[in-house]
């Protein structure tokens, strides 16, 4: 692509993004202003830890269910017609952030039962909550469920071979035209998005891993053209998650000759 042909294009991109993001503010109050989508926020919330679970949801008695080889201990209660469930840890309580932080490993087994889409949207919605550079946001995901595609992108990243068993992957890319106040930060923006879903998933129970694509080129190529993602477009990472079928205890990886005060 020559640079005449690169701008036009870009140009062209930026075009479409306007007018997406026009659409997007128009369709944004009604949203913001749904009763059901508020009881969304908060069950996001509560499982965060940013608020107290619902008194409902505290009387609930605690269930649990074997996925697998996996023993899940949860409270479910209706609030409003919304079902509502929140994992609980050996102790019997809800997991909040620093426990799902400390004890979130990489999970590559699976059971075949399938994400339901309102799990989905919620792991998104935790991508889409990561700070980014100048609030910028310059991300955009590819959810993937098809199970010839899941497989079909084993074929170029050797480290994916677990997406021929999960029922689901999230493929994490920039958008970098979306840097238009402060460029080159969309590595770290990517990261703490995918770091965001990863925790997200541990915290309803989900097994998940990131496989690194970007930086390495045969990847990047291999993924875009699998998934039909646009040129300006950079398939960054892909998490690959599903109900586990294998645990692993939580690392305690805390160096303390890694910490220097005040200089090195
Ligand atoms: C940037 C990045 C790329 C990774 N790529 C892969 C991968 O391609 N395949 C894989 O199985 N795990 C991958 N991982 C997961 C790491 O192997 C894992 O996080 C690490 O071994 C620590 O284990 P834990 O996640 O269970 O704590 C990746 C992790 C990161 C942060």
């Amino acid at each position: 692509m020559n640079p005449a042909e690169a701008q036009a294009r870009i140009a062209a991109r930026r075009a479409e993004i306007a007018r997406h993001d026009e659409r997007y503010q128009r369709k944004a109050q009604p949203i913001r202003a749904d009763p059901r989508n508020q009881r969304t926020n908060r069950f996001l919330c509560v499982l965060s830890g940013l608020c107290k679970p619902n008194p409902g949801l505290v009387a609930a008695p605690p269930r649990q269910v074997i996925r697998g080889k996996i023993l899940l201990r949860f409270r479910q209660t209706k609030i409003s017609g919304f079902l509502v469930r929140e994992i609980l840890n050996p102790r019997g309580t809800i997991m909040d952030t620093l426990e799902a932080i400390r004890t979130r490993r990489s999970i590559r087994a699976y059971t075949r039962q399938p994400v339901p889409p309102a799990t989905v949207e919620s792991l998104l919605r935790a991508a889409m909550s990561a700070p980014s550079a100048m609030d910028q946001r310059p991300w955009q995901f590819v959810v993937v469920a098809d199970r010839a595609k899941l497989d079909g992108l084993t074929a170029c990243l050797p480290g994916g071979q677990m997406l021929k068993q999960a029922p689901l992957a999230i493929v994490f890319c920039a958008d970098p035209v979306r840097e238009t106040k402060l460029q080159g930060y969309w590595m770290q923006d990517c990261s703490a998005a995918t770091q965001n879903l990863l925790l997200a998933a541990h915290a309803q129970g989900l097994g998940a891993v990131w496989i690194g694509v970007y930086p390495a080129e045969g990847q990047v190529r291999g993924v875009r053209e699998r998934l039909g993602i646009p040129e300006t477009v950079v398939p960054f990472s892909i998490v690959a998650l599903g109900y586990p079928a294998e645990q692993l205890p939580p690392e305690d990886r805390f160096d303390r000759s890694r910490i220097h005060v005040n200089s090195w």
